[in-house]
């Protein structure tokens, strides 16, 4: 099973590369399942079904989400109607789910989404219940499992890697908007602290650099935009799983603007 997952997309210049890139990368590279992070898709808060379905027809599978999934109220409703994922360790109550199992070509993966605890709202401790939700899975024989760890701290992203290397397929970090180089496989388990955004490259996490600096330099929050005119980057990782639910490969793959896609790291076993 090959499948493309793609960091946070951030508004219209998110969706402007997702549209250049997508359906050439999928057919070139045999891609069978996509997954992108959607938090930030309409206008870089939350989502909305019009996104959702512009995303979908360019060719995503599976929406996860993050702290941005609440952004935009009018989404609640139709959370079920998708193949849309929020946070797991949301409570019980909230709207949507935070797991799905995607079944493509008689192969089935789950996807878990999973909030981390540093610098976010208060949620169920991840760690906690990832534990169980990966234990119910393999109750349930699926074997190929990935989750979007939407988190802050590389720390926390690195621990869930060592309690549950071997056990799922792949953990994709995402939420920083930073691509970090640390793709590697360990026990079967694929892993990268942060796939980094697909949208504005010249803007800051893909907003309009006014607000954020004005921000951090009196403390003052404004409203932040997106940048009318930018330079954009496509960031993906391709993710190969055996038939036994284990990583054999990973590759980061970027496009910028007009530029075909080319792939930047390689996984590295440790
Ligand atoms: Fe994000
Ligand atoms: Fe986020």
């Amino acid at each position: 099973m090959r499948v493309l997952f793609i960091g946070d997309i951030v508004a219209k210049p998110g969706r402007e590369i997702l549209k250049k890139h997508l359906a050439v990368l999928k057919k070139e590279m045999n891609i069978d399942i996509v997954i992108a992070n959607c938090e930030n898709l309409a206008h870089g808060f939350g989502m909305t079904a019009k996104t959702i379905d512009e995303v979908i027809l360019y060719g995503v599978d599976i929406i996860t989400g993050g702290n941005h999934s609440w952004d935009k109220k009018e989404i609640n409703p139709f959370y079920d109607s998708y193949n849309m994922l929020r946070p797991i360790n949301f409570p019980d109550g909230v709207c949507g789910r935070g797991s799905l199992v995607f079944e493509k070509n008689l192969q089935k993966l789950a996807v878990v989404n999973l909030l981390g605890h540093y610098g976010m709202g208060m949620v169920e401790n991840p760690f906690n219940m990832i534990e169980k939700e990966v234990q119910r899975l393999q109750n349930e024989g699926i074997k190929n499992i990935i989750i979007d760890f939407h988190a802050e701290a590389t720390s926390e992203k690195n621990a869930l890697l060592f309690m549950l290397k071997s056990k799922v397929s792949f953990i994709a970090g995402t939420h920083t908007h930073i691509g970090t180089d640390d793709l590697l496989i360990k026990d079967g388990t694929g892993y990268v602290s942060d796939v980094g955004l697909t949208g504005c490259m010249d803007g800051i996490i893909g907003m309009d650099i006014d607000a954020p600096i004005y921000r951090f330099k009196t403390g003052i929050k404004k409203n932040y935009d997106i940048p009318k005119k930018c330079k954009k980057i496509f960031q993906a990782i391709i993710i190969d799983i055996d038939g036994n639910g284990r990583c054999i490969d990973a590759k980061k793959i970027k496009a910028y603007d007009d530029q075909a896609p080319v792939i930047t790291m390689e996984s590295v076993r440790i």
